[in-house]
């Protein structure tokens, strides 16, 4: 029987607990990888890849490899970095102040890093003059090694950057000729990590962590859960989980109250009343 690529990741993507829900709009570039991966191995059809796949174990390492989405841009969803930057941050920044510590956020699945370079603007243009004293640390994790060097570099073509608020292009970057190069000033406070988030996490507790069109998108329900309640003890109590847009936390997650619905920011509940 002849199969296409939807028709083969509808089988695949479960057995590696990802979900094709995730998948069906953007389905393509991986459907392109593993064309290319098939045309390699001399496969005619998707039929001939999902054989190949039952008989070699260890194919199942790159097709895993081969289903990762690399989409992302600065101020991505501007409501959610507005709301971040004029309210979120704020008091979290203030709290830290106040009890003398450093405000750590995570961007999880941070891609090229346009999510932590974002964070790192806002600490330069908003919170840095109000709160002199703050330590801002980002630590950035994504499976991606290519993506975690593109992310050093720091180099975007115009559309990746469009979101962000004009004011701050001049200052925070270098036109070259076919990109928008960041100052290595704004990666200063950025520790890049290559970490599997089904495997690992950072160390240490974090004030804000974003986990952004990833996890809840990819990933089967039972995966979501497991990696969500293994964020609560990455989480400093009362501190933000925020999720993509189109996002939501699985069923069956308990420890989160809901901050902002129409922006998927959730807040841990801290039974000591520590709240900011
Ligand atoms: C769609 S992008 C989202 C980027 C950014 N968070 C945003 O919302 O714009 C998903 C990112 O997650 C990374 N990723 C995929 N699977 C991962 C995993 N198991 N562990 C860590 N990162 C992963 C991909 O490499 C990609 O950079």
């Amino acid at each position: 029987m002849k199969h296409d690529c939807g028709i083969f990741l509808q089988w695949a993507l479960p057995i590696m607990k990802m979900r094709w829900a995730g998948f069906r709009k953007v389905h393509k570039q991986v459907c392109k990888r593993i064309r290319q991966r098939m045309k390699l191995l001399g496969l005619q059809d998707f039929e001939a890849y999902k054989q190949w796949l039952i008989t070699h174990d260890s194919e199942w390492n790159k097709l895993d490899n081969m289903c990762r989405i690399t989409i992302s841009r600065f101020y991505r969803d501007w409501a959610v970095f507005d709301y971040l930057k004029d309210d979120i941050l704020q008091r979290l920044a203030q709290q830290a102040v106040y009890k003398k510590r450093t405000l750590r956020c995570w961007s999880a699945g941070c891609a090229s890093g346009e999510e932590p370079y974002t964070l790192s603007l806002i600490w330069y243009f908003v919170l840095k003059e109000k709160f002199p004293e703050l330590d801002f640390q980002i630590i950035a994790t994504d499976v991606d090694a290519k993506l975690l060097d593109r992310a050093k570099t720091g180099c975007y073509t115009y559309g990746s950057l469009k979101g962000l608020p004009k004011q701050w292009l001049p200052e925070a970057f270098t036109k070259t000729e076919n990109d928008y190069c960041i100052h290595s000033s704004f990666g200063k406070n950025i520790e890049w990590l290559k970490q599997d988030i089904r495997k690992s996490f950072p160390e240490g507790r974090f004030d804000l962590l974003l986990c952004r069109n990833l996890v809840a998108t990819y990933f089967e329900p039972e995966l979501q859960v497991k990696i969500f309640n293994q964020m609560k003890s990455a989480l400093r109590p009362g501190g933000f989980l925020v999720l993509g847009c189109h996002e939501k936390l699985p069923n069956g997650l308990d420890g989160f109250s809901t901050t902002v619905e129409k922006l998927n920011m959730y807040q841990m509940i801290d039974n000591k009343n520590d709240q900011v």
